[in-house]
């Protein structure tokens, strides 16, 4: 069985973006307040991420509660207090079982309605709109909320300073709607890939069914972990080649694009995918420096952030890369959405 997977899909019955929103957690942890706890430095962690501060949940503070409050902000920017169906793409649910989406539905006052966790580490938010894509043209829904959120302060090891400067919690959500190609807001192509044989690169190795946690005992490999380096090589290539793969299907040119919107693992990252694909610095946004790498929530909080710049009928490209490994883009024209 081949080790490499690797889907294209372009759709007749496209989804529309109509409403975005964002939430982080209160609590700021600068790079100053790292360098009191760790053998570290702002100009280390500024130098090799681009990031300045990153927030953080306080005890009891859970993905979910996240979850509800970026929804929130998303359905009212949609306009809208209903749904289909929801989506919550994390990789630190509030339990081991069962599924984080249906509290947050409950939460939203979204009773009854579907609802189900996706799993893909820094891509899910990615993986998410193309499976809310083929809900939406499958018919099985007419409007979706995707929700990215994830709290990786909650399983980062306490010694890893290298982790506690790279991440951060947060949560962020879109609506999507059943709507036609030629319209404003409309996802237009998806890459999606994954590479199992790298499935160490990023991972919490013990607590699931390979390694299960024992009675009396927890080990150390419970907590999540990362080859930086590898997986920095691995993220500019990735990222890079689903990028042009994208804009080979959707047919634009590296430079047609009005904004490159991609996971913000790491500033130096996004720049180097950008000029791999021939985009200009300046087209490439970043809120890095604000929030850190939050994982699933990356790129909705991204795009909640960049409303400000993002203008109607702007060509926006968005790129993921995480754990699996798993990588992914989507091509959409932006939306006019309220302020
Ligand atoms: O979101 C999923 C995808 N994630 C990514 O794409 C992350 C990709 N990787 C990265 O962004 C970078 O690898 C990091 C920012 C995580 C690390 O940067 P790096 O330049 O690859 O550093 P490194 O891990 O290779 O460490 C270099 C040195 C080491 O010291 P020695 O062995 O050279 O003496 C580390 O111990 O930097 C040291 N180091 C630190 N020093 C000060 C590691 N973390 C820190 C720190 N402060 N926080």
């Amino acid at each position: 069985m081949a080790d490499h997977i690797v889907m294209h899909c372009m759709i007749d019955r496209v989804s529309v973006l109509c409403g975005v929103g964002g939430y982080v957690p209160s609590s700021v942890v600068t790079n100053a307040d790292l360098a009191g706890r760790f053998d570290t430095s702002d100009e280390w962690i500024r130098s090799r991420t681009g990031i300045r501060q990153r927030h953080v949940v306080r005890t009891g503070e859970s993905t979910g509660d996240l979850a509800v409050q970026a929804g929130a902000a998303a359905l009212k920017n949609a306009g809208v207090d209903s749904v289909d169906l929801v989506v919550l793409a994390t990789t630190t649910p509030d339990h081991p079982c069962p599924a984080t989406a249906p509290a947050v539905a409950r939460g939203l006052g979204l009773d009854h309605v579907a609802a189900f966790d996706l799993g893909a580490v820094c891509t899910g938010f990615v993986y998410g709109l193309a499976a809310v894509a083929g809900f939406i043209a499958a018919g099985l829904a007419e409007r979706v909320l995707l929700i990215g959120a994830d709290t990786f302060s909650t399983i980062l090891d306490p010694a890893d300073r290298g982790a506690a400067a790279v991440f951060g919690d947060g949560a962020g959500a879109v609506v999507l709607r059943r709507g036609d190609a030629g319209e404003l807001g409309a996802l237009l192509a998806f890459d999606l890939g994954s590479d199992g044989d790298f499935v160490d690169l990023i991972t919490v190795r013990a607590g699931g069914s390979k390694h299960p946690l024992t009675a009396g005992q927890v080990p150390d490999d419970h907590w999540f972990s990362m080859q930086g380096k590898a997986v920095y090589r691995h993220a500019v290539r990735r990222m890079a080649a689903s990028a042009q793969d994208v804009l080979r299907q959707v047919g634009w040119r590296a430079q047609d694009v009005d904004w490159f919107v991609g996971h913000q693992a790491n500033q130096r990252i996004l720049h180097a995918v950008g000029d791999q694909v021939g985009i200009a610095p300046e087209r490439v946004f970043v809120n890095i420096d604000q929030v850190g790498n939050t994982v699933a929530a990356s790129i909705p909080l991204a795009l909640t952030d960049a409303t400000g710049v993002l203008r109607p009928g702007d060509k926006v490209l968005l790129t993921a890369f995480g754990g699996g490994i798993t990588w992914g883009s989507a091509a959409l024209i932006w939306p006019a959405l309220p302020d």
